[in-house]
């Protein structure tokens, strides 16, 4: 059966995915391109944009798992783009350029109708205004019998998390502190929710955790 992955998902110390005021010369929010340092150094995010170097160890085996038997992603509009609201026109088509990272269908949760955009290399963007249910079964469908990675963002990770859904969440937490912006967990009791931490490894670029659901 389809597993729900979430990998190389990266949090502060102090618990922030995202820092404030996204825009489109701030994806990660201000302060928030930090956060990656650790995952830009690995040998797995220079290939996925065609580029060559980067290290190999742990932080890379972390970064390469979450490559692994994936066949659809489903992500949140706002890690789409900084658009808000109504689609003003069909310009804005991801951060990624003319052939994402995804290789893959991809379902956009959003609460405004698009079109569907085929890219380069595979990926297709599908926009789900039906929820994360439906954004659920639609990219199960389409991964064919593979995992379905959920990338975020941060509203959209605690959603699913919030139904129980999960099934495998791998968190890096840097040595960062944002102050401010979207908190992952705060107010969601992950416990009780049957999640349980699988394993933990340190290396001087962050702390990886990988989370599991019981039951
Ligand atoms: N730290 C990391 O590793 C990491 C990874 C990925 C992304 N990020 C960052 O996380 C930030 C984005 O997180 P976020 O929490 O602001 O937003 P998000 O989860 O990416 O997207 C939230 C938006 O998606 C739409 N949406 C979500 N659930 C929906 C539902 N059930 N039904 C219909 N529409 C729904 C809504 O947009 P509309 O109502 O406008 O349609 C909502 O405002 C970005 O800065 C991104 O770069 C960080």
């Amino acid at each position: 059966m389809s597993k729900l992955r979430v990998h190389n998902f990266t949090i502060s110390l102090d618990g922030y995915g995202a820092g404030p005021g996204q825009a489109a010369d701030h994806p990660l929010g201000v302060g928030g391109l930090s956060l990656h340092e650790w995952m830009r150094a690995t040998r797995t995010f220079q290939r996925m944009f065609g580029k060559e170097g980067g290290g190999t160890g742990v932080d890379d085996d972390f970064a390469s798992r979450g490559i692994d038997d994936v066949g659809a992603w489903i992500l949140g509009r706002n890690m789409f783009g900084p658009i808000r609201g109504p689609w003003a026109d069909d310009t804005w088509k991801g951060w990624w350029g003319d052939d994402p990272p995804y290789h893959t269908p991809v379902f956009v949760l959003t609460h405004h109708a698009r079109r569907p955009i085929t890219m380069e290399g595979g990926t297709t963007f599908h926009f789900v205004t039906d929820g994360i249910q439906a954004a659920l079964r639609r990219a199960t469908e389409a991964a064919k019998g593979k995992d379905i990675r959920l990338g975020g963002g941060v509203g959209t990770i605690r959603q699913y998390l919030q139904a129980g859904l999960i099934d495998e969440l791998h968190l890096a937490i840097t040595p960062v502190l944002l102050g401010s912006g979207e908190h992952l967990l705060g107010g969601l009791n992950t416990a009780a929710l049957g999640y349980r931490c699988r394993e933990h490894v340190t290396t001087p670029n962050a702390m990886h955790v990988t989370l599991t659901r019981q039951g």
